[in-house]
């Protein structure tokens, strides 16, 4: 423990245990946590919380930013402290409890959480629980390696506990930039015109008398679990970097691309990393999740800057970037998620916008949630605060899964998150779709042309063709429609 963080001093006497913390926490309230995708979670409260389930059962609401790490879902699943859960999950005993009926999940676009809270038609927290590199003299929290929905959090709780993580370095201090929209009717443009712009505080502006309780950990980030590219995700990756290549020579894309959002991944991952031996030059992110390739752009002197809510890095990465966070701190800044995944910016900075699908459909809807139409994977997560308002809306995926039983291109998705008229660019192992300016029997054309699985090309042609004879603007056989779907529930493969 050490005093030195709590630089506010009237807040000294507020230090308890995590297990005094947990007990502030009662059956039936809303909990909103820091953290997002693995990064910045409270830990020692939560973990303190399962152990107290275990003997004195509850169940609360838990709203977090993104993604929990240390496992702390499963945890609280296995525990039955979860009665609702949102806005986003990764967790697989999670997914089942959601899939179940257990857990009430809300699937929600990660902008909007806080301005559900802010309208009032969203229960606010009746405990805020926020992981901090320290409390400044000046009455800021100083997050971690999230930001996420935590400022908010703080300003809608009735109370507030405050975790501070020694394992992370004071270095972080100038790391964020934290602006808060006003509530309507006054509110007001979001004042941010380029990627590296600092609109807002240094950390998070807080009510000290509405701290109950502080408490320490030394307890580190789960570290990012992505893995390298394979055949596929490199193929794709090659894809896109050779459709950029001539977007940049008919002059529709500057050198730099404008600002990058790449969903977190193992393709992403394999795009962003292609970019190191690409032309592009001084490219900048503006996006959710700063990951490995992130800072491996950053040290080749590609990326000059990049904009995030949460950095989630490999344990080699993150021994570079947060052992030398000096060499960095100019390089990248963290905002709340309302701010990196704000429609209005991502409209306005022109971003190009890169989410990895479960399926598409040969007219460019996409499912990026439910697994056959019916169960949870994670979440929607950013891709549609993205997708809907990018100046290009990208969707990847491999064209096969589950061993070439399942094509990932199907007559109709079982479950739309992206629509057609959200969607840009598709691209698979097999090649990239253009579908810009282009009428649904034409996507569907460059579709099937392009992405599907050779296996799979003959029978969506004729479902297609068949569909064309019966007519219509978006030709379909509805009967037909999701009856690969069917196949694969009743026997094992989406066609015989
Ligand atoms: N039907 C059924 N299952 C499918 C499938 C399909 N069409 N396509 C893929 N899958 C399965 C895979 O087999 C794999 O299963 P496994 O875990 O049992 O091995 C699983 O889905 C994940 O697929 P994978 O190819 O490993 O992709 P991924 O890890 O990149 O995840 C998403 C893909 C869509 C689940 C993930 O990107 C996601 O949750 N996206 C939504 C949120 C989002 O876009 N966030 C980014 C904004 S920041």
């Amino acid at each position: 423990m050490s005093l030195d963080r709590i630089r506010l001093a009237s807040l000294h006497d507020k230090v308890i245990s995590a297990e005094q913390a947990a007990e502030l926490i009662q059956d039936g309230m809303t909990i909103g946590m820091s953290g997002f995708t693995r990064a910045g979670e409270a830990k020692a409260v939560p973990l303190a919380l399962v152990e107290r389930a275990k003997t004195n059962p509850l169940k609360i609401s838990l709203i977090t930013g993104a993604s929990l790490g240390n496992d702390l879902d499963k945890q609280l699943t296995e525990v039955g402290a979860l009665a609702r859960r949102m806005p986003f999950q990764v967790d697989n005993t999670l997914r089942k409890a959601i899939n179940n009926g257990q857990v009430m999940f809300i699937d929600q676009h990660l902008s909007e959480t806080v301005e559900q809270m802010r309208n009032l038609t969203l229960k606010r927290p009746d405990i805020a629980v926020i992981e901090a590199v320290a409390i400044s003299e000046d009455n800021f929290i100083i997050p971690t390696t999230s930001v996420g929905n935590s400022a908010s959090f703080v300003e809608f709780a009735d109370k507030l506990i405050i975790e501070i993580n020694t394992s992370v370095s004071t270095e972080f201090e100038g790391a964020h930039d934290v602006y808060i929209p006003e509530s309507r009717p006054n509110r007001g443009p979001v004042p941010l015109t380029h990627v590296e712009e600092r609109i807002g505080t240094k950390g998070i502006k807080f009510d000290p008398a509405k701290v109950v309780g502080i408490v320490f950990n030394d307890l580190p980030d789960s570290p990012s679990n992505v893995t390298d590219p394979d055949e596929e995700t490199q193929a794709i990756a090659n894809h896109l970097i050779d459709f950029f290549e001539k977007e940049v020579a008919e002059g529709r894309l500057p050198k730099n691309l404008g600002p990058l959002q790449a969903g977190i991944g193992s393709i992403a991952n394999a795009v962003l990393t292609g970019f190191k031996h690409s032309s592009f030059e001084d490219l900048v992110m503006y996006s959710e999740v700063l990951q490995d390739c992130t800072f491996e752009l950053i040290d080749a002197g590609k990326m000059k800057f990049a904009s995030g809510c949460s950095m989630t890095l490999s344990p080699k990465c993150g021994e570079r970037v947060f052992g030398n966070l000096a060499a960095y701190k100019d390089k990248f800044v963290l905002r709340p998620q309302e701010i990196s995944n704000h429609p209005e910016l991502v409209r306005r900075l022109g971003i190009i916008g890169i989410n990895t699908a479960l399926e598409f459909d040969i007219y460019g809807n996409v499912n990026s949630t439910h697994v056959g139409g019916t169960k949870m994977m994670n979440g929607i997560g950013g891709s549609g605060d993205f997708a809907r308002n990018a100046h290009l809306a990208i969707f990847v995926t491999k064209s096969i899964a589950k061993g070439g039983d399942i094509s990932s291109v199907v007559p109709m998705v079982s479950h739309v998150d992206h629509t057609e008229h959200d969607t840009d660019i598709l691209v698979t192992e097999q090649g990239l779709a253009d579908l810009r300016g282009l009428a649904p029997r034409e996507r569907a054309r460059v579709i099937i042309d392009n992405c599907v699985h050779p296996d799979y090309q003959a029978a969506l042609n004729d479902y297609f063709d068949r569909a064309c004879a019966k007519g219509g603007h978006t030709p379909h056989l509805l009967k037909e429609a999701v009856e690969w779907h069917t196949n694969f529930e009743e026997k094992g493969k989406m066609l015989p």
